[in-house]
């Protein structure tokens, strides 16, 4: 083994590790997918709070570690933390065979992931807004016969019908039209998140049955917006949502009917309860 694929795989039993992952496959996903081919030519710049620090090397080697990376930095877009997907691709349950729709692909990274853990079975249809980085993502996946780029919003595309919907780009609340698409058993994935990246959650959602939908919070998460599927007032409302520090109480997604007492939060017409989907009849 070279160096770098020492370290790839010490990175990928790391972050699984810390991402309490369960399924041996998101480990061997991570030690196979190589992130510096998604990612530019180095030296890259490696994301903190406080702003930008040069990795001063162009040694992938050094892309193995916890970090997330500038893509465009201008406007503060990342390649995102890797034990938060791992987190995450593991809570998805991909079976290989499923459809999988990505929101928010950014240079394709965590969308080859989501292509190995389906395998040359399924597909994989990923939307990305800006020209530029989906332009990136279609020339880096272009060796995967599954995966299909569309510059194109994610929150106006007609979606296919999807085992599971991971948006990686924070939302104000579940679109109408990403639980539509969704199958039965269908998952989906995403930042609900406060406005200018504030602290929100990672929504796991599942379609139980055909109005009941099965919900909780995978992990704290801070995102850029998810253009097209962010609104103001539910926003400020959801600083308050997660200051409570109680998203473990949540069960369930409800849509379209009036909240009862086990609501944790209301948005427009939808809200989560912190009873289970079979508590209610359907
Ligand atoms: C946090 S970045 C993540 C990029 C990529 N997943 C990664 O980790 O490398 C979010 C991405 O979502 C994209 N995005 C935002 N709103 C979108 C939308 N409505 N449809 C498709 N992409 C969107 C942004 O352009 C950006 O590339």
């Amino acid at each position: 083994m070279t160096n770098t694929e020492l370290l790839r795989d010490f990175y990928a039993r790391y972050i699984t590790a810390k991402g309490e992952c369960k399924d041996p496959r998101i480990q061997q996903a991570f030690a196979t997918v190589e992130r510096e081919k998604y990612l530019g030519p180095g030296p890259w710049n490696a994301y903190t709070q406080a702003g930008y620090v040069s990795t001063g090397t162009s040694d992938a080697a050094v892309l193995y570690q916890d970090i997330l990376i500038g893509l465009k930095t201008d406007q503060g877009i990342n390649n995102g933390e890797p034990s938060l997907h791992a987190r995450c691709l593991d809570a998805a349950a991909i079976s290989r065979g499923e459809t999988i729709t990505h929101i928010g692909s950014g240079t394709g990274y965590y969308t080859a992931l989501l292509a190995h853990l389906t395998g040359g079975a399924g597909q994989v249809v990923a939307y990305e807004i800006d020209p530029d980085l989906s332009a990136h993502a279609t020339s880096n996946l272009a060796h995967l016969e599954h995966v299909r780029v569309v510059e194109e919003s994610g929150t106006s595309a007609e979606l296919p019908r999807s085992d599971l919907i991971y948006v990686s780009a924070g939302a104000t609340h579940p679109l109408n039209s990403w639980l539509e698409a969704l199958n039965d058993r269908g998952r989906l994935i995403f930042p609900l998140t406060p406005p200018n990246r504030g602290l929100g959650g990672m929504l796991l959602v599942t379609r139980v049955a055909a109005n009941s939908y099965a919900a909780k919070f995978i992990s704290p998460a801070k995102f850029i917006e998810c253009i097209g599927a962010r609104d103001d007032a539910t926003g400020e409302s959801l600083i308050s949502a997660f200051a409570s520090n109680t998203t473990a109480a949540v069960r369930s997604l409800r849509r379209k009917t009036p909240a009862d007492q086990s609501a944790w939060f209301v948005g427009a017409d939808w809200w989560l309860s912190t009873s289970g989907p079979d508590d209610f009849a359907a």
